[in-house]
């Protein structure tokens, strides 16, 4: 809490030679809660004082022990930290205050008013089904997008489909083989995968194949009308299906723009590369050379003068400086793409933008049913559509058994369909391989959404039964709380600030998953113990006020995941 901080800081700063700001930057919070609440760890002091760290926090402690602040009630020494420990009444008052009165924006904050991040996700490429490994990418791309919002950052959602390059050619030489008008307007996305993975079949018999798919897609490049027309016909039925995808899972971008949006740009880009001298060309071939700096060479145009992905992505960045303006510049995409940012940015910085160094690849690793990867070319994909559609549907049936005559079962099922699927990529750390196993995501007493989700609406049903006073402020009610389940629930409640903070620094949206796990179990570990219906008088109401607070946590939390919180399941 912000104000513990604050009062400590001040304590502090009137005995030491450090400014208030400085001390509050080295307060901790230690990880055993049986060190107290915050400490102030002494090592950057023992130069000034030249004593050991734990003498410092010793003689700091004896000089406090008569002392008690409003927040904070005692004082001891630690080894080389000085712990305080909250005085219970009036820190659990200011927390549960604090709720109360931000609501919707209790953990939001201003830090990043005024500057524009742009958010690289999802981008799944055109006339490819959206299969499940597209799905990392757009639940922690948009869980990032969120987080951001709410610490005051105007956040850019970008979606660079993968609508341009040589799988176009393929496409366009597999339709006019075997292509069929019914069964491509029938199931666009669908038939056109699998005129893809024909493609490869037939391919590894015959090279030819490769060959007219490369006449393709020089074609496309130079505009002509027949290819255009086909690469216009197979975006357009692509998006189609996406975006009931998108709508289904509530996420909106403020751009599509697609690598074929930069083609315009890329001759500017080319040139500009030349200007400044970093690039060489080599048998017609247009090359980097990253080898002083530790990387692989990058070709930014083919002998044939076709350009590549990188260039694209090159264009894409300049672009998005130019028109954003970011302070930062994010690309939620899969861990097996890092070479290719390693050299994108390395480019951009031998190019002279010191922009560059704002520019972060937020990689994660891959997610796997018991089958397998999932890759297009194999012909064995899981799509993300069916994956959703059965999550829901195994929702809806544990719904209709666990709670038969619940009015709207189908705004549960969706809620905790939906959050199962995105709270069982999200509570990972992104970069470790995931294992999606059905059973574990929709586990009601497991670290799911679903067991988040059912917290949330057992408080709603306890304070529908409460009746419309619990939603009255009481200072004197909520100054009442000093039961150790109930300070270990505030005590919770009150570091969601700092939770969205350090997701946003290190780009990690587990932390506040983590994190809700954390709040529903304080929550349930309090309920067991402190009755709140069956109280009186004031206790009572201090009791309702917190699971209000309780209650509004974990909405903003899973709101910052995209996650639904229904009052009824
Ligand atoms: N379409 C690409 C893929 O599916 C991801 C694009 C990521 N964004 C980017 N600017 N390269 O692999």
């Amino acid at each position: 809490m912000q104000k513990l901080k604050e009062e400590i800081s001040l304590l502090l700063s009137s005995c030491l030679p450090l400014e208030p700001a400085v001390i509050e930057d080295l307060l901790e919070i230690p990880p055993d809660p049986n060190f107290g609440d915050l400490a102030f760890p002494c090592f950057t002091l023992a130069k000034t004082y030249k004593k050991a760290p734990a003498l410092i926090a010793d003689e700091l402690a004896a000089g406090l022990t008569a002392q008690k602040g409003v927040y904070w009630g005692r004082v001891t020494a630690g080894g080389p930290y000085l712990n305080f420990f909250i005085a219970p009444e009036a820190y659990g008052r200011e927390v549960l205050r604090e709720v109360w009165k931000e609501g919707e924006k209790y953990g939001h904050c201003a830090i990043g008013k005024g500057r524009n991040v742009t958010i690289d996700y999802s981008s799944p490429n055109i006339a490819k089904p959206f299969g499940i490994g597209h799905i990392r990418s757009t639940v922690i791309g948009h869980a990032l997008y969120l987080i951001f919002r709410a610490l005051g950052y105007s956040s850019i959602g970008v979606n660079h489909l993968g609508d341009w390059g040589t799988q176009f050619g393929k496409l366009i030489v597999a339709y006019k083989r075997w292509g069929d008008e019914d069964q491509l307007e029938a199931d666009p996305v669908d038939y056109l995968y699998r005129l893809y993975v024909k493609f490869h079949q037939c391919a590894e018999e015959d090279s030819s194949l490769e060959d007219e798919a490369r006449l393709w897609f020089k074609k496309l490049e130079e505009e002509n009308c027949e290819a255009v027309d086909y690469w216009n016909r197979f975006r357009r039925l692509s998006l189609e299906n996406y975006a009931l995808i998108y709508q289904l899972l509530g996420i909106e971008f403020e751009h599509y723009h697609g690598e074929s949006h930069y083609n315009k740009m890329l001759d500017d880009v080319i040139e500009l590369v030349l200007e400044k001298g970093i690039a060489e060309e080599s048998e017609g071939a247009l090359i980097v050379d990253l080898e002083p700096h530790g990387l692989p060479p990058v070709m930014l145009r083919k002998k044939d003068g076709a350009t590549l992905y990188i260039t694209r992505d090159l264009a894409a960045a300049i672009y998005r400086k130019n028109t954003f303006d970011f302070a930062l510049s994010l690309y939620v995409v899969g861990a097996e793409q890092t070479l290719h940012f390693q050299q994108l940015f390395k480019v951009l910085e031998l190019l002279g933008f010191k922009w560059a160094k704002d520019c972060v690849h937020v990689p994660f690793g891959l997610i796997r049913f018991k089958e397998g990867r999932m890759s297009t070319r194999a012909g064995k994909i899981v799509l993300l559509e069916e994956v959703l559609k059965r999550s829901i549907d195994m929702a809806r049936d544990i719904i209709e058994e666990k709670n038969p005559d619940l009015a709207d079962k189908e705004r549960a099922a969706l809620a905790v369909g939906l959050g199962a699927v995105r709270f069982g990529d999200l509570s990972n750390d992104r970069i470790k391989n995931i294992e999606f196993d059905w059973e574990k995501v929709l586990d009601f007493s497991g670290e799911t959404a679903a067991y988040i989700q059912y917290a949330h609406a057992r408080i709603c049903s306890i304070l529908r039964k409460a009746g419309p006073d619990c939603g009255n402020w009481n200072d004197q009610a909520a100054s009442l709380l000093i039961k150790e389940e109930e300070i270990m629930l505030i005590k919770t409640l009150a570091i969601l600030p700092e939770k969205i903070v350090a997701a946003a620094e290190v780009y990690r949206p587990s932390i506040i998953a983590r994190y809700l796990v954390d709040v529903a179990r304080e929550f349930n570990r309090f309920y067991h113990n402190c009755p709140v219906l069956s109280s009186t008088g004031e206790l009572q109401r201090g009791r309702l006020l917190l699971i209000g607070a309780t209650r509004q946590v974990i909405a903003n939390g899973l709101a910052l995941l995209g996650i639904e919180a229904p009052h009824e399941m």
